[in-house]
């Protein structure tokens, strides 16, 4: 269940709390209610953030040399941090995210999407099978964070492969091989991050001159490069599938009866790319009853919290605009809670507002896929085409296909 639990989120047959072992014997709490998550969340001196990063699959000795040839380290820095330093390393990422930068670049993203959906229109309406992953979603959150948070000059094929590489490296069930394989694509890239750490502008040099150490600002790089851009580009193509099969969600929009953003909130409580977080029981404690012990891995799973029918009218419909519709965690809660929330909602809206009338008409030639981790969807291709047009003889895609 643990690495697939998407695919479990409306099985009634759920406790509140299930303790669950993993595929090398750890057993984790799972919760799987609305209010224990958010007391879990929010409640950061009893369940700390610590193992947030952990690696799901124990790093065998030849992967750990490998990361630490590349001098990969990861120190508390966002996520994982519950010290004492995390607040002030927030705050300058929170200044490079703040709601009127992000508002200001959404003339520019509004261009960039309707100049892409033009083009897929046009192939659909040649017969073509386009990929909404890859040739609308997979690279759009990278480059709108490029114009917010300066980064390394490298290819966005090479920085998608490496932030995929660390999601499947750190949360996913591996063998050795896989794992040497990941470590030395994700140290490669590490030792650019470190490179640029040093000297770079901007969210880099706002982190040296706050007097943070060089790890931490190759970690909140790390973090941003990681999870801040990956996890909203699985979630714009998860939110289109989504909608592919919601026609009076799309009729709606269509007639400006639904909002764009109403269509974004029940998109990241039904389809939320990050399923699961974790936290660690940092003393002995009871949670809906059930004893647990400090050291306690505990799995907090923001996709069934956000079906939970003690918060939402009806939890397994897409309903915009329902009562409980945005009281997801599919953003965490409390001192952590994603501090990308305003930027990934913009995208989001954005690409709503552009994109969805491309679904009109169209058939489903392949279905996203996602590989088994225990947090992340990672959704490899969403392809659609035009129904009614004949069958290609091979599947063909229009350009600026983006390789992930
Ligand atoms: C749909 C897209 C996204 C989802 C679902 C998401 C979800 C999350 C979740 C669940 C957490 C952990 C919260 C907790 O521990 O309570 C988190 C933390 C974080 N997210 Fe996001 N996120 C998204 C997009 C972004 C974006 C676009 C950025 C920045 C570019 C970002 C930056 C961060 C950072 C820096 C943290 C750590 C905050 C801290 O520890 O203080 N996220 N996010």
């Amino acid at each position: 269940m643990l690495f697939r639990s998407w695919a479990q989120v409306a099985d009634d047959r759920w406790p509140d709390v299930a303790r669950v072992a993993d595929h090398v014997g750890v057993e984790h709490l799972v919760v799987t209610r609305h209010a224990l998550v958010r007391q879990v969340l929010t409640d950061a001196v009893t369940f700390r953030p610590d193992n947030a990063l952990d690696a799901v699959t124990p790093m065998p000795v030849t992967a750990l040399r490998m990361l630490a040839g590349h001098r990969f380290r990861l120190p508390p820095t966002l996520a994982n941090n519950s010290g004492a330093s995390h607040p002030a390393i927030r705050t300058v990422v929170a200044d490079a995210l703040h709601p009127t930068k992000v508002a200001a670049q959404r003339p520019w993203l509004t261009a960039l999407v309707r100049g892409r959906v033009a083009r897929l229109a046009a192939a659909l309406d040649a017969g073509e099978p386009v990929d909404l992953y890859a040739e609308l979603a997979a690279d759009l959150p990278l480059l709108v964070l490029a114009r917010l948070v300066d980064l390394p000059d490298a290819p966005v094929g090479a920085v998608k492969e490496f932030a995929r590489a660390a999601l499947e490296l750190f949360w996913a069930p591996l063998d050795a091989d896989r794992q040497l394989a990941l470590a030395a694509e994700v140290g490669r890239f590490h030792r650019v991050l470190r490179d640029f750490a040093a000297t770079g502008d901007g969210l880099a040099a706002r982190l040296r001159a706050a007097g943070q150490p060089p790890d931490v600002v190759v970690g909140a790089l790390f973090f941003l490069l990681v999870a801040g851009q990956e996890t909203t580009s699985q979630f714009l193509t998860l939110l289109l599938h989504r909608l592919a099969g919601e026609h009076a969600v799309r009729a709606g929009l269509r007639a400006g009866e639904i909002a764009a953003a109403d269509v974004v909130e029940e998109g990241l409580r039904l389809e939320p790319p990050i399923v699961t977080w974790r936290r660690v029981a940092a003393v002995d404690t009871t949670l809906g009853g059930t004893p647990v012990p400090a050291g306690t891995s505990i799995v907090l799973w923001l996709a069934r919290a956000g079906r939970d029918p003690a918060t939402v009218d009806a939890p397994d419909d897409f309903r915009p605009g329902q009562r409980g519709s945005r009281r997801h965690l599919a953003f965490g809660a409390g001192a952590h809670r994603c501090v990308g929330d305003v930027l990934a909602r913009m995208e989001a809206a954005v690409v709503v507002d552009e994109a969805a009338p491309l679904l009109d008409g169209v058939t489903v030639v392949r279905e996203p896929w996602c590989p088994d981790n225990l947090t992340f969807r990672m959704p490899d291709a969403f392809v659609v085409r035009r129904a009614g047009r004949p069958d290609p003889a091979a599947p063909r895609f229009t350009t600026a296909r983006v390789p992930h």
